[in-house]
Parts: C-alpha cells; structure tokens; sequence
C-alpha cells in the first residue's frame, strides 16, 4: 500500500477548492482504492474536504501543521483538539516551517505530542539525516531543500541511499517529497522500498495529482 499525500501549501479560495473537489471525484477513483490518499489543504477547507470525502475510506484530510499549544487562549493557533474530527493526519516540519517559522527538533517534537494526542496521524518531513525523527512517528518524508518547487526531483537511488542513512525501524513508512509529477512518480511509486509520495505543485491540479496517484496501482 502506498501513501499518495497532497500538500497545498497556502494556496487556493474556497471556490477553487470547490472546482478541485468536483473535478478529482470525476476521475476513476475507485482506481485508487488500495492506496492512502491523503490531501492536507490550507485550514480553512479542511471541513469542507472532509464532507466531500467523507464517503471514500481511503481518502483522508489532513493539515499542514498543528498548534504547539493545546486547546485555549492562544490566538490565531489550531489546536489538535480544534482538528480532531475533520483531520486524521498532519503534516509536521516541513522545511518551510522550519525556514520561515524556526521550527526546531523540538518543536517538532511537541507538536507530534500534541497531533498523536488528538488522534491524528504526524507525517513527520525531514530535510536529511539531521533532523531528528520523534517517537512513535510512523510516516518520514524525506524531502531534499533543493528539489522542493524547483523541478530538481532527486534521483530514486540518492533517496535511497538517504533512507539508509535515516536508520528507520520496522513501523516507519518512508516516503519522498520534491517536485514529483505524474511523469517522474512511477520511478519512485515502482520501487518497493518507497511507501509513498509528498506532492505539493502537482497536487493543485486535480487530473495531475489524479495521474500521479494512479502509478500507485501499477
Ligand atoms: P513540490 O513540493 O512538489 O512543489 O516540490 C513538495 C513539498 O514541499 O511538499
């Protein structure tokens, strides 16, 4: 089983996720069924998503981050507890947090705490071997700083070689994020020590994160 998992960054109105909605339904999905899809949207159509997909089992949604604190009064912060009925999975350290937002191993470690104790699933990415995988993390995305958005993609055999250097344990799925399109997806979909992709420009186009899902099924 492969994980296919969008990330739209903060992109997109409410009335272009309607529009990506209604047209990723009209594809085969049923194509799709051994697979965990999972799209993680900006916060505020998280519930809408959820609704709309709320009738296909291995369609999930997911966010992009969690807050580092818990319920209360904490401004302008999503807690776990405010996305536990509409998300099951959550994206934490993506290099852009850690870039722009400073995020830190710690952090990041905190923030799985607060996603596990939710109930909602940590896709924990990692930009090398420095950066620390926290317990009980299941999903370990390695994604290359250098082949995020730039159409660099990194070579099956170098995200191999870091997978190694990862030491990751028997529960860990590990999965390869940067710049994966339809065309290069099956390269990595086809390799099985690959769990899966993180697809964030292709994953804006319905048909196109559609096509790179279907190599799963190959
Ligand atoms: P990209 O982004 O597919 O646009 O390179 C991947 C990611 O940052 O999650």
């Amino acid at each position: 089983m492969k994980y296919i998992i969008g990330n739209w960054k903060s992109n997109k109105s409410f009335s272009e996720v309607r529009i990506w909605a209604d047209a990723f339904k009209a594809e085969n999905l049923s194509l799709l069924q051994n697979a965990t899809i999972i799209i993680c949207t900006p916060y505020p159509f998280i519930s809408y998503m959820h609704e709309c997909f709320k009738d296909y089992d291995f369609i999930h949604i997911g966010s992009q981050d969690i807050s580092f604190y818990g319920s209360g009064a904490y401004t302008g912060e999503v807690s776990g507890h405010c996305l536990q009925d509409i998300a099951t999975y959550c994206i934490i350290g993506h290099s852009e947090r850690r870039n722009y937002f400073k995020e830190t191993n710690a952090t990041v470690d905190q923030k799985v705490r607060n996603a596990l104790g939710a109930k909602i699933t940590p896709i924990v990415c990692v930009r090398d071997e420095r950066d620390v995988i926290p317990d009980d993390v299941q999903l370990v995305t390695y994604e290359p700083v250098e082949a995020i958005g730039t159409g660099k993609n990194e070579s099956v055999e170098n995200v191999l070689a870091m997978k190694k250097k990862l030491f990751l344990k028997e529960h860990h799925a590990f999965l390869y994020g940067g710049s994966v399109d339809p065309e290069n997806a099956g390269e990595y979909l086809q390799n099985k020590n690959i769990d899966g992709m993180l697809i964030g420009k292709a994953s804006l186009d319905p048909h196109r994160f559609f096509a790179i899902a279907a190599h799963s099924t190959e």
